[in-house]
């Protein structure tokens, strides 16, 4: 960590893959989470495996009463500027999971930011009294600045991101990531899979970091079906490009699965994200949508093709595919809890313990 930096440096290192460590890890170990890029494919690894070992010792008598003492009298801050769901309730259930307690904020016009205070001050008055900051918010470096504000003090806690604007949305595509690993487990994992993102990428976060972090694998292929409006954007597509991805954007769903579908792996269905419309919303909308996943679609891609959607969905998802044996997206949301209390445990250095104590239970290989 870097005490001297101002927002401007610490923004840049986030940008460069050399210097992001310098200002994202503390004492050997991720210490924020911001970024898909900031994770490498060792840890992507151990914190699946930690997942899958949270997992297994949460159906283990010895295992869950363990689990409660990892972060026992640790409190966790869950600031929230959006609507949550899943992301804030999987945050407080890993929580839970783990022995710590939480509060949550949902209403910012409540605390002092509606007197004017900076991000700076209140998250470094927050970490007088917790121990780790959730944060979900409108703006895209909300979470950044949140982190530089705490790395320069003599407090530091770690700030994980649960969305930032329409930047990231980095614990999504790690549990999403953990989803497509099981789903590939007798496939040969990710590895030289082809993941098809059907939506509004422009503006979805979710969908955004999944690509991000699909470059960690070797040889995945990284498809895109947009409406014009919202295709993705350049620093994406160079950044897959960079790193030898094969990237193809259409714009109609029905002719890329003509072209693509048997040798599509998973697809990942998002909606439009009309919450960022000003005026009139933009795209389609109703059953003649281009861009929902009809069920005739079926017969154009491989049976065992996974369906994710990380929710929440409107119509572009239609419910006839719960039937289809690739559909995970119920198995998405329960993973996001064993994920992000992985998370927890990597930024607090309680996972090698939890890994160990699980194969010291035969829970884990
Ligand atoms: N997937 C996701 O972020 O859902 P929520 O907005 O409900 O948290």
């Amino acid at each position: 960590m870097t005490k001297g930096m101002s927002y401007e440096e610490f923004n840049a290192s986030l940008r460069d893959s050399s210097a992001r460590k310098r200002v994202l890890h503390s004492k050997g170990r991720t210490f924020h989470v911001l970024l898909s890029q900031q994770f490498g494919r060792p840890e992507i690894e151990s914190l699946c495996d930690t997942a899958t070992a949270i997992r297994r010792l949460d159906r283990h008598r010895e295992g869950r009463s363990f689990l409660r003492g990892v972060l026992a009298g640790q409190r966790i801050m869950q600031l929230f500027s959006q609507p949550s769901t899943r992301t804030a309730q999987s945050f407080l259930a890993a929580a839970e999971k783990l022995g710590a307690s939480s509060q949550m904020v949902t209403d910012l016009s409540t605390s002092s930011f509606a007197k004017g205070e900076s991000v700076e001050d209140a998250v470094r008055t927050l970490s007088s009294f917790f121990d780790t900051i959730v944060v979900r918010h409108h703006e895209d470096d909300f979470a950044t600045r949140a982190a530089w504000a705490l790395s320069r003090s003599h407090r530091p806690i770690p700030v994980i991101s649960a969305g930032s604007g329409r930047s990231q949305h980095v614990t999504q595509s790690l549990l999403d990531v953990y989803t497509l690993r099981y789903s590939f487990a007798e496939r040969g994992g990710i590895d030289g899979k082809t993941l098809l993102v059907i939506g509004d990428i422009s503006r979805n976060r979710a969908a955004r970091s999944l690509a991000y972090l699909m470059t960690k694998f070797d040889q995945p292929r990284v498809y895109f079906v947009s409406p014009k409006e919202f295709v993705p954007e350049r620093d994406l597509l160079a950044y897959l490009e960079k790193h030898g991805i094969e990237v193809r954007v259409h714009e109609t769903l029905e002719g890329m699965l003509r072209e693509h579908g048997r040798r599509i792996d998973a697809i990942y269905v998002t909606r439009l994200q009309q919450e960022w419309d000003t005026g009139e919303p933009k795209g389609e909308r109703g059953s003649s949508d281009p861009y929902v996943l009809k069920a005739r679609y079926r017969e154009l891609i491989r049976p065992d093709c996974v369906v994710m959607h990380p929710l929440p969905r409107v119509n572009e998802l239609p419910d006839e595919w719960e039937e289809h044996p690739g559909f995970v997206v119920w198995r998405q949301v329960r993973n996001g809890m064993w994920i992000r209390a992985a998370t927890f445990a990597m930024v607090h250095g309680a996972d090698e313990e939890i890994r160990a104590r699980a194969r010291r239970l035969e829970l884990l290989p």
